[in-house]
């Protein structure tokens, strides 16, 4: 219709579109937009799909000129570890990809005399400690600390997070009535989440090894027991970017957060996730290249900024993310499932 209002949301079959798609669909109306066939269980949550690339400059500026969008969640991304193997995929999809969507976002702002949010998941991969002495002395870094990627995926996030805020600052600057793109962006943890196993990513090993125990399978962990990164339960992830998009634009004094979820060592979640599956096959075999990708992220980040600018807190931490969360949703999973 005319003059419905739409959320973009790119990604919207992958891990964080589940949680993000069911969760406003009653209220918003949805364009999604993937590379696969939208799940059968979100359908009747999106208003329009498009099988799409978000590369195709053709199709983002066809889905602008065509429906009135508001805001844009840019969830499409090449991960981690998918990124080390296909470095010019990741580039393409997670550079131009979201170059596209950026600069699409501020022309239809710009020419429609509208603010359109572009709302972008950045990542703990920004960042890169230089040696596991300085990550152990280092564990709540701040947004603007050890910005030295070694991932072609951290690396690409860093860049973008400084574009959005470029195409953001620089047309406000110019704008008139307050026509512009509001760019705003968090830097997710690694995410479990008790419906999805997402794929390609390094922070992997910690839903893998929960999803693969609660359907009695064998899990060989890729990263040393003693690995400590950021984590957060998929719908705390939800909430905050939920939270990040509703807040009004003074009460923001940067576009990047840091959202804290808990940390945790491998050897922290295998124990937890032995209390609840007592049979569960847990080995360790060190991947040398996911190790060195794992060490170089921070164990936990400092999200006093989010905490006094939007009031984020998770609802989650370690203990309540397994047993209020994912054990028992898992759980309900396989045994629907099987
Ligand atoms: N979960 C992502 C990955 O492992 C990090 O943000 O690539």
């Amino acid at each position: 219709m005319e003059n419905d209002v739409y959320s973009l949301i790119t990604g919207a079959n992958g891990e964080v579109g589940h949680g993000l798609v069911k969760k406003i669909g009653n209220s918003k109306k949805i364009i999604g937009l993937g590379l696969t066939d939208l799940d059968e269980d979100l359908k009747p949550f999106v208003s329009v799909y498009i099988k799409g690339d978000i590369t195709d400059q053709k199709l983002i500026s066809e889905i602008f000129t065509k429906y009135k969008i508001d805001t844009v969640f840019h969830l499409a991304a090449v991960l981690s570890t998918t990124g080390e193997k296909v470095p010019k995929l990741a580039h393409d999809v997670n550079v131009n990809g979201t170059f596209n969507l950026l600069n699409m976002a501020n022309d239809q702002a710009r020419s429609q005399k509208r603010v359109i949010k572009l709302i972008f998941p950045s990542s703990i991969a920004v960042y890169g400690m230089p040696n596991l002495e300085t990550k152990k002395q280092h564990p709540k870094v701040k947004e603007g600390e050890f910005l030295n990627p070694i991932t072609m995926y951290g690396i690409n996030k860093l860049y973008c997070e400084n574009l959005g805020v470029y195409f953001s600052s620089h047309f406000s600057q110019l704008a008139i009535h307050n026509h512009y793109l509001d760019f705003r962006c968090l830097r997710f943890p690694g995410l479990i989440s008790a419906e999805t196993v997402p794929s390609g990513g390094t922070s992997d090993y910690a839903p893998e090894m929960l999803h693969a125990a609660a359907q009695g399978k064998s899990y060989s962990c890729f990263v040393r027991e003693d690995s400590t990164i950021h984590f957060m339960a998929m719908p705390d992830a939800v909430d905050a970017l939920l939270l990040l998009t509703n807040v009004p634009k003074n009460k923001l004094s940067q576009n990047i957060y840091n959202v804290r979820g808990f940390s945790a060592s491998a050897k922290q979640i295998e124990e937890i996730v032995k209390k609840h599956f007592p049979n569960a096959d847990i080995s360790y075999r060190i991947n040398p290249e996911r190790q060195k990708i794992i060490d170089s992220w921070t164990e936990d980040v400092d999200g006093s900024k989010a905490i006094d600018d939007w009031g984020w807190k998770a609802k989650f931490d370690f203990n309540k993310a397994f047993e209020e969360y994912l054990i028992p949703a898992i759980k309900i999973k396989y045994t629907n499932n099987s």
